[in-house]
């Protein structure tokens, strides 16, 4: 199943096997919030972006940002990447109450930048972002803020560039690609979170006058162009 947006398509499924539709090399950044096996969910396995880091690199441009987060808990798991090459950690700070730590509470999460070649930065931008919501959040802990996501797509990708998000959840990534002009692919399992994310783009895109992005490229991105 998919929903066609102006500048990309969410798909509802898994990722294992819709990443296989897409050509190689062809994906500018992949900014992905993915599974990270902490027993959250039924669909939370923490191998999973270990077993698809082979179809990420595959899709991913000969130089290309792959941006994650992922948990403080288990952050030395993140290096057993075999292909990408790590290049930064930034702090996402939180501005909801602190969850539990072994040493008090959390006050950030972590997002991990990894490459493949040497991609260029679009513009700079400081190693701590800020978890402020553009739009009014999903009241679940796995949603990610607008703000941080736009931070993000704006240093690692440019205008026109294709982002892929294999782990779309309630569509922070998809909705900021569209304000800011990226083409943009999806994924999410969860049919019920996949029909979320469709109501949380659709409306907060209505609730804004969106610039023309439509000129420099040919429309959007999905797995049959
Ligand atoms: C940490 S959550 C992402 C939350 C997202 N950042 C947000 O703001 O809502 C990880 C997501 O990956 C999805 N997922 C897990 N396994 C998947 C698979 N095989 N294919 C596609 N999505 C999957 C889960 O359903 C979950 O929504």
């Amino acid at each position: 199943m998919e929903r066609r947006f102006r500048l990309g398509s969410l798909y509802y499924g898994d990722a294992r096997q819709l990443i296989q539709k897409l050509p190689d090399g062809c994906v500018n950044l992949i900014l992905t919030d993915p599974p990270y096996g902490l027993g959250t969910d039924e669909y939370d396995d923490g191998d999973l972006l270990f077993e698809l880091e082979p179809e990420l690199w595959r899709v991913a441009a000969s130089d290309a940002w792959l941006v994650f987060y992922w948990s403080t808990k288990l952050l030395p798991r993140a290096f057993e990447l075999r292909r990408f090459k790590y290049v930064w950690l930034l702090v996402c700070l939180l501005q909801n109450s602190p969850t539990r730590t072994p040493i008090g509470g959390a006050h950030y999460q972590a997002v991990l930048v990894f490459k493949k070649g040497e991609p260029k930065l679009n513009m700079r931008m400081s190693d701590i972002i800020y978890s402020t919501d553009l739009f009014k959040p999903v009241k679940d802990p796995q949603f990610k803020c607008t703000a941080s996501i736009g931070s993000l797509i704006q240093t690692f990708s440019k205008p026109g560039d294709l982002v892929l998000d294999p782990f779309a959840g309630y569509g922070s990534v998809p909705l900021m690609c569209e304000l800011l002009g990226r083409r943009w692919i999806a994924f999410e399992i969860d049919p019920l979170k996949a029909l979320e994310a469709v109501k949380f783009i659709s409306s907060n895109l209505r609730s804004c006058r969106l610039p023309d992005f439509s000129g420099g490229w040919s429309g959007a991105a999905s797995l049959k162009t």
